[in-house]
């Protein structure tokens, strides 16, 4: 008797910026997907030829023949671009597994422009380097099959967690912005070194590693941020007296105010979606 060779699943990103670039390469790099198996459509030819160059996969001109091509279809354009890609896309694309990463677009608005089971990720830009930390939701009619292939595509970047779709303001203020928070915090560590004698790129070095080795430490050993402190700090040293300084001033506050503000932007960004 002849077996029917199981149909391959293929991943179509409608949309090929720089999130979708870093979730194709993170998603190669599992070695679960084959170039073969990825599709990709985007209005500019450069961009086409950029991914396919890049990754020696199928791109295609419309988004139409992407959908039609795609059994999983990634949404990766910017927000508003969505609704003319929801409209273009719609009856070829009913009844299949999208994935949005549209910042601030609800599950509630994908879900009324049309009928597919659609899972909403907030992914961030560390993606780039297979260090995302990314958050989705599950709209209705989503499968466990859905739920299980979701988590390998966005964990073979990096970490994922399944939220509520009400706490994705939070998510985008944390991990969504998090990365510049960080990065303006390494900013001014860095402007500060400097003022007490270290070159522009030794501080550069030194406090990237050290942000780097401090999130390795706290995940790898599953350390609690009090449990790292207690292990730098000894009485009367050097991070005794960096951390009371601190303390002195309106830091917690200022760091619970970046966060609301962030948490309140997200709101109201997404008030329409
Ligand atoms: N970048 C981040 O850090 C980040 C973090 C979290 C979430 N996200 C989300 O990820 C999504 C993608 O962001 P990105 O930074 O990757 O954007 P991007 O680099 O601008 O990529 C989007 C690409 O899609 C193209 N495009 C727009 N409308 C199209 C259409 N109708 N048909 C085909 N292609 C179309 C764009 O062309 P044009 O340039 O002509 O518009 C662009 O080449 C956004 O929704 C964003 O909210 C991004």
């Amino acid at each position: 008797m002849m077996t029917m060779p199981r149909t391959r699943r293929s991943i179509g990103f409608i949309g090929a910026g720089k999130m979708a670039t870093a979730l194709i390469a993170g998603i190669l790099s599992s070695g679960l997907w084959k170039p073969q198996d990825i599709l990709a459509s985007d209005r500019h030819p450069a961009s086409r030829a950029k991914v396919r160059k890049a990754f020696g996969i199928r791109t295609v001109k419309d988004n139409r023949t992407l959908s039609q091509k795609a059994s999983i279809i990634f949404l990766s354009v910017k927000p508003q671009d969505i609704d003319a890609v929801l409209s273009d896309i719609k009856d070829l694309a009913e009844g299949k597994l999208v994935i949005s990463i549209a910042a601030g677009i609800s599950l509630g608005r994908l879900e009324n422009a049309m009928d597919a089971r659609f899972i909403r990720v907030m992914p961030n830009t560390p993606c780039l380097v297979g260090e995302m930390a990314s958050a989705f939701s599950l709209g209705k009619n989503v499968t466990v099959k859905d739920e299980r292939l979701v988590r390998s595509i966005l964990g073979s970047n990096g970490l994922s967690i399944k939220v509520k779709e009400a706490r994705m303001d939070a998510v985008t203020a944390l991990s969504g912005s998090g990365p510049a928070f960080f990065a303006y915090f390494i900013e001014r560590m860095v402007r500060s070194s400097m003022k007490v004698g270290l070159g522009k790129d030794d501080a550069y070095a030194l406090a990237i590693q050290t942000c780097l080795g401090t999130g390795k430490l706290l995940r790898d050993r599953k350390l609690l941020p009090s449990e790292l402190i207690a292990m730098v700090k000894s009485k009367g040293g050097t991070t005794e007296a960096g951390l009371d300084s601190l303390k002195r001033t309106a830091f917690n506050a200022n760091v619970e105010q970046m966060i609301a503000a962030a948490y309140r932007r997200s709101k109201e960004l997404g008030k329409h979606g």
